[in-house]
Protein backbone atom coordinates (compact mmCIF):
# COMPACT_ATOMS: atom_id res chain seq x y z
CA UNK A 1 0.00 0.00 0.00
CA UNK A 2 1.53 3.23 -1.03
CA UNK A 3 2.48 5.41 2.32
CA UNK A 4 0.31 8.16 3.26
CA UNK A 5 1.82 11.72 4.01
CA UNK A 6 0.78 13.91 6.84
CA UNK A 7 1.83 18.02 8.04
CA UNK A 8 1.76 19.35 11.50
CA UNK A 9 2.31 22.75 11.81
CA UNK A 10 4.29 23.96 14.93
CA UNK A 11 5.29 20.16 14.78
CA UNK A 12 9.15 20.84 16.66
CA UNK A 13 7.57 21.37 19.90
CA UNK A 14 4.87 20.09 22.38
CA UNK A 15 1.53 18.45 21.00
CA UNK A 16 2.83 18.98 17.57
CA UNK A 17 6.00 17.26 18.21
CA UNK A 18 4.40 13.99 19.81
CA UNK A 19 1.96 13.89 16.97
CA UNK A 20 4.90 13.84 14.31
CA UNK A 21 6.15 11.02 16.04
CA UNK A 22 2.87 9.08 16.47
CA UNK A 23 2.56 9.76 12.33
CA UNK A 24 5.90 8.22 11.61
CA UNK A 25 5.44 5.26 14.09
CA UNK A 26 1.95 4.72 12.19
CA UNK A 27 3.69 4.16 8.80
CA UNK A 28 3.56 7.96 7.33
CA UNK A 29 5.88 10.29 5.74
CA UNK A 30 6.11 13.23 7.95
CA UNK A 31 6.21 16.98 7.36
CA UNK A 32 7.16 19.30 10.33
CA UNK A 33 6.76 22.97 9.56
CA UNK A 34 7.87 25.55 11.73
CA UNK A 35 9.51 28.59 12.91
CA UNK A 36 12.91 27.16 14.48
CA UNK A 37 15.25 25.66 11.55
CA UNK A 38 17.50 23.89 14.45
CA UNK A 39 14.69 22.72 16.58
CA UNK A 40 12.66 21.30 13.18
CA UNK A 41 16.00 20.09 11.53
CA UNK A 42 16.75 17.82 15.28
CA UNK A 43 13.52 16.32 15.14
CA UNK A 44 13.31 15.57 11.64
CA UNK A 45 16.56 13.60 11.74
CA UNK A 46 15.56 11.71 15.25
CA UNK A 47 12.25 10.51 13.19
CA UNK A 48 14.45 9.64 10.54
CA UNK A 49 17.06 7.47 12.03
CA UNK A 50 13.70 5.46 13.26
CA UNK A 51 13.62 4.12 9.74
CA UNK A 52 10.39 6.86 8.24
CA UNK A 53 10.72 9.56 5.32
CA UNK A 54 10.67 13.26 7.18
CA UNK A 55 11.21 16.64 6.49
CA UNK A 56 11.27 19.94 8.28
CA UNK A 57 9.89 23.05 6.20
CA UNK A 58 10.45 26.59 7.83
CA UNK A 59 7.25 28.06 7.53
CA UNK A 60 5.78 31.00 9.32
CA UNK A 61 2.02 30.24 9.14
CA UNK A 62 1.11 33.98 9.35
CA UNK A 63 1.92 34.08 5.94
CA UNK A 64 0.26 33.01 3.30
CA UNK A 65 2.55 32.62 0.58
CA UNK A 66 5.06 29.74 3.62
CA UNK A 67 2.05 27.80 3.44
CA UNK A 68 1.42 27.19 -0.18
CA UNK A 69 5.13 26.72 -0.47
CA UNK A 70 4.74 24.19 2.16
CA UNK A 71 1.47 22.17 0.55
CA UNK A 72 2.77 22.65 -2.60
CA UNK A 73 6.83 21.23 -1.66
CA UNK A 74 4.96 18.15 -0.03
CA UNK A 75 2.72 17.21 -2.98
CA UNK A 76 5.96 17.73 -5.04
CA UNK A 77 7.92 15.11 -2.41
CA UNK A 78 5.33 12.61 -1.61
CA UNK A 79 2.75 12.68 -4.59
CA UNK A 80 -0.17 13.58 -2.61
CA UNK A 81 -0.81 15.14 1.02
CA UNK A 82 -3.10 13.35 3.25
CA UNK A 83 -3.63 14.47 6.64
CA UNK A 84 -2.99 18.19 7.43
CA UNK A 85 -2.24 18.83 11.00
CA UNK A 86 -3.15 22.75 12.10
CA UNK A 87 -1.03 22.54 15.07
CA UNK A 88 0.68 26.08 15.31
CA UNK A 89 -0.81 28.21 17.74
CA UNK A 90 -0.18 30.99 20.79
CA UNK A 91 -1.58 31.70 23.76
CA UNK A 92 -0.64 35.49 23.68
CA UNK A 93 -0.91 35.42 27.27
CA UNK A 94 0.72 38.34 29.01
CA UNK A 95 -2.07 38.04 31.99
CA UNK A 96 -4.68 40.71 31.67
CA UNK A 97 -8.48 40.93 31.14
CA UNK A 98 -10.20 42.36 28.41
CA UNK A 99 -9.99 45.91 29.35
CA UNK A 100 -6.30 45.81 29.40
CA UNK A 101 -4.96 43.89 26.40
CA UNK A 102 -3.23 45.21 23.57
CA UNK A 103 -4.96 45.31 20.12
CA UNK A 104 -1.13 44.53 18.99
CA UNK A 105 -1.26 41.17 21.14
CA UNK A 106 -4.60 40.69 19.43
CA UNK A 107 -3.44 41.44 16.14
CA UNK A 108 -0.90 38.45 16.27
CA UNK A 109 -3.22 35.69 17.88
CA UNK A 110 -5.72 37.07 14.77
CA UNK A 111 -2.82 36.33 12.37
CA UNK A 112 -1.91 33.03 14.03
CA UNK A 113 -4.33 31.37 15.28
CA UNK A 114 -7.42 31.75 12.87
CA UNK A 115 -5.45 33.37 9.57
CA UNK A 116 -2.77 30.25 9.87
CA UNK A 117 -5.58 27.71 10.78
CA UNK A 118 -7.88 29.62 7.77
CA UNK A 119 -4.19 29.23 5.40
CA UNK A 120 -3.75 25.56 5.93
CA UNK A 121 -7.27 24.14 5.43
CA UNK A 122 -7.70 27.10 2.54
CA UNK A 123 -4.56 24.96 0.54
CA UNK A 124 -4.92 21.63 2.12
CA UNK A 125 -8.94 21.25 0.96
CA UNK A 126 -7.09 22.22 -2.59
CA UNK A 127 -4.52 19.91 -2.83
CA UNK A 128 -6.78 16.84 -1.44
CA UNK A 129 -9.56 18.14 -3.55
CA UNK A 130 -7.35 16.99 -6.75
CA UNK A 131 -6.23 13.24 -4.99
CA UNK A 132 -9.61 12.04 -3.90
CA UNK A 133 -9.65 13.59 -0.39
CA UNK A 134 -8.10 13.37 3.20
CA UNK A 135 -9.00 14.57 6.57
CA UNK A 136 -7.74 18.13 8.65
CA UNK A 137 -7.37 17.79 12.15
CA UNK A 138 -7.51 21.89 14.25
CA UNK A 139 -6.03 22.46 17.51
CA UNK A 140 -9.14 24.25 19.03
CA UNK A 141 -9.08 24.04 22.61
CA UNK A 142 -11.24 24.06 25.73
CA UNK A 143 -11.02 27.93 25.27
CA UNK A 144 -12.72 27.19 21.85
CA UNK A 145 -15.77 26.43 23.94
CA UNK A 146 -15.63 28.65 27.31
CA UNK A 147 -14.85 31.67 28.65
CA UNK A 148 -11.71 31.96 30.23
CA UNK A 149 -10.68 35.01 32.84
CA UNK A 150 -7.17 36.60 31.38
CA UNK A 151 -7.61 34.45 27.93
CA UNK A 152 -10.22 37.03 26.07
CA UNK A 153 -8.27 36.88 23.24
CA UNK A 154 -7.11 33.38 23.13
CA UNK A 155 -10.48 32.34 23.68
CA UNK A 156 -11.47 34.45 21.13
CA UNK A 157 -9.23 33.18 18.72
CA UNK A 158 -10.10 29.44 19.71
CA UNK A 159 -13.83 30.06 18.93
CA UNK A 160 -13.39 31.23 15.14
CA UNK A 161 -11.32 28.03 15.34
CA UNK A 162 -13.70 26.31 16.03
CA UNK A 163 -15.89 27.88 13.98
CA UNK A 164 -13.81 27.34 10.60
CA UNK A 165 -13.97 23.22 11.53
CA UNK A 166 -17.81 23.33 11.39
CA UNK A 167 -18.31 24.77 8.33
CA UNK A 168 -15.18 23.09 6.34
CA UNK A 169 -16.54 20.04 7.89
CA UNK A 170 -20.04 20.17 6.20
CA UNK A 171 -18.94 22.12 2.73
CA UNK A 172 -16.55 18.99 2.34
CA UNK A 173 -18.34 16.06 3.57
CA UNK A 174 -19.42 14.80 0.21
CA UNK A 175 -15.89 15.15 -1.05
CA UNK A 176 -13.64 12.61 0.80
CA UNK A 177 -12.23 15.23 3.23
CA UNK A 178 -13.36 14.90 6.81
CA UNK A 179 -12.07 18.14 8.97
CA UNK A 180 -12.44 17.75 12.79
CA UNK A 181 -11.18 19.69 15.84
CA UNK A 182 -9.15 18.29 19.18
CA UNK A 183 -9.79 20.82 21.75
CA UNK A 184 -7.66 19.69 24.67
CA UNK A 185 -7.74 20.89 27.96
CA UNK A 186 -4.15 22.07 30.04
CA UNK A 187 -1.09 20.45 29.13
CA UNK A 188 2.32 20.55 29.96
CA UNK A 189 3.63 22.86 26.79
CA UNK A 190 5.67 26.18 26.25
CA UNK A 191 2.22 27.50 25.48
CA UNK A 192 0.96 26.61 29.00
CA UNK A 193 4.53 27.84 30.53
CA UNK A 194 3.88 30.98 29.09
CA UNK A 195 0.51 31.17 30.55
CA UNK A 196 1.77 30.53 34.03
CA UNK A 197 5.05 32.78 33.90
CA UNK A 198 2.94 35.31 32.96
CA UNK A 199 1.18 34.77 36.68
CA UNK A 200 -2.20 34.16 34.99
CA UNK A 201 -2.23 30.81 36.32
CA UNK A 202 -0.38 28.02 38.93
CA UNK A 203 0.27 24.46 37.91
CA UNK A 204 -2.00 23.52 40.57
CA UNK A 205 -4.53 25.58 40.54
CA UNK A 206 -5.06 24.71 36.54
CA UNK A 207 -4.79 20.93 37.59
CA UNK A 208 -7.85 21.66 40.20
CA UNK A 209 -10.04 22.24 37.67
CA UNK A 210 -9.08 19.30 35.44
CA UNK A 211 -11.68 16.15 36.85
CA UNK A 212 -8.21 13.98 37.06
CA UNK A 213 -6.77 16.81 39.15
CA UNK A 214 -3.49 16.56 37.02
CA UNK A 215 -2.22 18.19 33.54
CA UNK A 216 -3.04 16.15 30.35
CA UNK A 217 0.20 14.92 28.20
CA UNK A 218 1.33 15.68 24.92
CA UNK A 219 0.64 11.73 24.43
CA UNK A 220 -2.97 12.24 25.67
CA UNK A 221 -3.64 15.31 22.89
CA UNK A 222 -1.50 13.25 20.02
CA UNK A 223 -3.74 9.87 20.20
CA UNK A 224 -6.92 12.11 19.83
CA UNK A 225 -5.31 13.59 16.70
CA UNK A 226 -3.84 10.57 15.44
CA UNK A 227 -7.26 8.84 15.91
CA UNK A 228 -9.31 11.73 14.38
CA UNK A 229 -6.70 12.10 10.93
CA UNK A 230 -5.74 8.29 10.81
CA UNK A 231 -6.58 7.52 7.27
CA UNK A 232 -5.91 3.52 7.06
CA UNK A 233 -9.00 1.56 8.15
CA UNK A 234 -8.69 -0.30 11.40
CA UNK A 235 -9.73 -4.14 10.93
CA UNK A 236 -12.72 -4.66 12.35
P1 LIG B 1 3.86 24.82 21.79
O1 LIG B 1 4.19 26.24 22.05
O2 LIG B 1 4.86 23.79 22.18
O3 LIG B 1 3.51 24.57 20.26
C1 LIG B 1 3.06 25.56 19.38
C2 LIG B 1 3.95 25.51 18.16
O4 LIG B 1 3.46 26.45 17.19
C3 LIG B 1 5.40 25.91 18.49
O5 LIG B 1 6.29 25.00 17.86
C4 LIG B 1 5.51 27.30 17.88
O6 LIG B 1 6.83 27.64 17.48
C5 LIG B 1 4.58 27.15 16.68
N1 LIG B 1 4.17 28.46 16.15
C6 LIG B 1 3.67 29.51 16.84
N2 LIG B 1 3.47 30.54 16.00
C7 LIG B 1 3.84 30.11 14.75
C8 LIG B 1 3.87 30.70 13.47
N3 LIG B 1 3.49 31.98 13.27
N4 LIG B 1 4.30 29.97 12.42
C9 LIG B 1 4.69 28.68 12.59
N5 LIG B 1 4.70 28.07 13.79
C10 LIG B 1 4.29 28.78 14.84
O7 LIG B 1 2.47 24.55 22.52
P2 LIG B 1 1.43 23.35 22.37
O8 LIG B 1 0.73 23.28 23.64
O9 LIG B 1 2.08 22.15 21.83
O10 LIG B 1 0.39 23.96 21.30
C11 LIG B 1 -0.04 23.28 20.14
C12 LIG B 1 -1.47 23.67 19.83
O11 LIG B 1 -2.34 23.18 20.86
C13 LIG B 1 -1.73 25.20 19.78
O12 LIG B 1 -2.60 25.48 18.70
C14 LIG B 1 -2.42 25.47 21.11
O13 LIG B 1 -3.25 26.61 21.06
C15 LIG B 1 -3.20 24.20 21.30
N6 LIG B 1 -3.62 23.95 22.69
C16 LIG B 1 -2.68 23.82 23.68
C17 LIG B 1 -3.09 23.63 24.99
C18 LIG B 1 -2.12 23.52 26.13
O14 LIG B 1 -2.57 23.56 27.29
N7 LIG B 1 -0.83 23.35 25.90
C19 LIG B 1 -4.51 23.55 25.34
C20 LIG B 1 -5.39 23.68 24.22
C21 LIG B 1 -4.95 23.88 22.94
Amino acid sequence: MKKKTVIVTGGATGIGKATAKGFAKNGYNVVISGRNETTGKELSKEIESTGAACVFMKVDVRKEEDVIRLIDETVKKFGQLDVFVNNAGISGDNGSLLADCTTENFRNLVDTNILGTFFGMKYAIKAMLKTGGGSIVNLASIAGANGLVYAGQYVSTKHAVVGLTKVGAVEYATQGIRINAIAPGAIKTDILKAAIDAGSYSEESIASIHPMNRLGTVEDIANGILYSGHLINLHL
